[in-house]
């Protein structure tokens, strides 16, 4: 059995296998109408539980049509309306689920959330997103890097802003599949040192650079995300956004990329905030693509966690 809890913690070969699997499976579907089911049903018969204790758009519908398309069913479930939003515990709520479903996908807050669930789940367990990381997201940045540029390896990718959950889940993959990093915002905000040095310990090449003009000299991909994630304190928003204003994505910025260099963003994005329109619609971006890829990404990543 196969949790897919974080890059990190997922052998580099499953990696590629998935990423190779999601390019062969969005392939396999060109000309299909959207609700239509793949040629392959290896759901067939499989129920997959779909926990939400955040807020979510993509995460929810991919997830849940990623999964229909494979012939499998889905249980949306939030947490506040289960008993495990009322004082049942993460151990006991694993157990039962375990009696009903195949596979549990969970977007929560604390990381010890998720690896109670993973722990005491008798079926896979996929982050759907934590406070601190959000591997689906990445799996689907890396299908997108190569669909349009080929090869990560060896790339480099910048992110400008918070050094967030998405930001973390870069550095695992940075270290996973041997790309550099350049992070570039305030020192405030930097990505949490265990996971810079996790990455760098792998080979990887980290960086950290506070003038985000010279951070993005011979980038081949610049990254960003919302500048107040779900978890953190809507208190602390003005003085974010007063931290993070100087590393707005914008075209002045992105001129001093590499001329081919790619844009990505998780999504949602605040506009004319971490980046502009004009960059989010220009011919850098690839946001929507990555938006469409985490339904290639997961449905892989279902496969390789419940070995079908
Ligand atoms: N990028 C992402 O995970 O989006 P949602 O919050 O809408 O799921
Ligand atoms: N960093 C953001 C990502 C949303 C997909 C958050 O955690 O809110």
């Amino acid at each position: 059995m196969n949790h897919f809890l974080d890059i990190h913690k997922t052998d580099p070969a499953a990696l590629r296998a998935i990423i190779d699997n999601a390019a062969a499976m969005k392939s396999a579907r060109k000309g299909h109408a959207r609700g239509a089911p793949d040629d392959e049903q290896p759901l067939s018969g499989h129920m997959v539980a779909l926990i939400f204790e955040k807020p979510s758009t993509r995460t929810r519908v991919s997830f849940d049509v990623g999964v229909r398309q494979m012939g499998g069913q889905t249980m949306l479930l939030s947490g506040t309306d289960m008993q495990l939003g009322h004082g049942e515990t993460i151990a006991d709520t694993a157990c039962v689920l375990s009696r009903y479903v195949d596979l549990i996908m969970i977007r929560t807050f604390d990381e010890s959330v998720l690896d109670e669930m993973a722990e005491y789940a008798d079926v896979p367990v996929i982050n759907g997103l934590t406070d601190r990381t959000h591997p689906c997201q990445i799996m689907a940045d890396i299908l997108t890097y190569e669909e349009h540029r080929g090869p990560i390896k060896g790339k480099k990718v910048v992110w400008s802003g918070d050094g967030n959950n998405v930001c973390a889940s870069f550095l695992h993959a940075a270290a996973q599949f041997g790309f550099d990093l350049t992070f570039t915002g305030p020192a405030q905000l930097d990505p949490e040192a265990e996971f810079v040095a996790l990455a760098r310990k792998a080979g990887s090449n980290i960086q950290i650079e506070r003038d985000p003009r010279k951070a993005v000299v011979g980038a081949d991909l610049v990254v960003t995300d919302t500048w107040v994630s779900m978890h953190d304190t809507q208190s602390a928003k003005e003085r974010r956004h007063n931290m993070l204003r100087p590393y707005q994505v914008n075209d002045a910025l992105m001129a001093l990329a590499k001329p081919d260099a790619l844009f990505m963003h998780c999504l949602p994005a605040h506009r004319e905030e971490e980046a502009t329109s004009a960059v989010m619609d220009g011919p850098h971006s690839v946001v929507f693509d990555e938006a469409e890829n985490r339904l290639h990404a997961q449905k892989a990543v279902v496969r390789w966690c419940l070995g079908l």
